[in-house]
């Protein structure tokens, strides 16, 4: 016999679901690319020091797209469309590992403001995914064009001498540009140029903190 669910079975079942979409996301496993990559040899303190400061922003901007993923799965409207969005969160969260690696190898450390990043990014998340799953990929794949452009500038600032963390930000970067590509193929609406800019300033602002604490 099929059981039939009650209107409380079903927030229960759904706040569930939500509680393990935040705290229980995995990684996907994939081997850290820098892991058998020599360690720079006595690199300079500026370099450390501005090497941290970017990996920092880096890890941040990768809490926040834990939160942005998992805001996205909460609303999906379709089981495709949150399964899409969770394989993503995953492979987020290979770079987050990855960033938290480094910044650990550097000495340094991750920004205070993360669970700010993380709670505003779960709310955005679930904003651009309330109308429907295609304007939710029009955000995406705005927001991986944008933080793939944001990894080409860091790759170009990081010194060349630090093979570990360029290939992070490399491999990082096309993992982005897979996603884009993913939410566009899977039907992504265009964003208006309004929206795309507010979303450039936020991360612009998030740079700003990260960079510093
Ligand atoms: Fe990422
Ligand atoms: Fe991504």
């Amino acid at each position: 016999m099929i059981k039939k669910y009650t209107k409380t079975d079903k927030i229960l079942i759904k706040s569930n679901e939500i509680l393990n979409m935040l705290f229980n996301i995995q990684s996907s496993g994939r081997e850290n690319p820098a892991n058998n990559i020599n360690e720079v040899v006595d690199m300079k303190e500026s370099d450390s020091k501005l090497v941290s400061s970017l990996m920092r922003v880096n890890h941040s901007g990768e809490v926040a797209a834990q939160g942005l993923y998992i805001g996205h799965a909460i609303l999906s409207k379709t089981k495709t469309q949150e399964e899409m969005m969770l394989d993503m969160a995953s492979e987020e969260k290979d770079h987050l590992e990855w960033c938290e690696q480094r910044l650990k190898e550097l000495n340094s450390r991750t920004s205070i403001f993360n669970p700010l990043w993380f709670s505003g990014s779960i709310a955005i998340g679930m904003l651009s995914s309330i109308s429907n799953d295609k304007s939710a990929l029009g955000f995406i794949e705005e927001t991986e064009k944008q933080v793939a452009e944001h990894l080409e500038s860091h790759i170009k600032k990081i010194p060349k001498s630090d093979i570990k963390t360029h290939s992070i930000l490399k491999k990082m970067k096309s993992d982005e540009e897979h996603h884009g590509e993913t939410a566009q193929k899977n039907g992504a609406s265009e964003l208006p140029l309004r929206l795309k800019k507010v979303m450039e300033i936020t991360s612009n602002i998030m740079k700003f903190a990260s960079y510093r604490l």
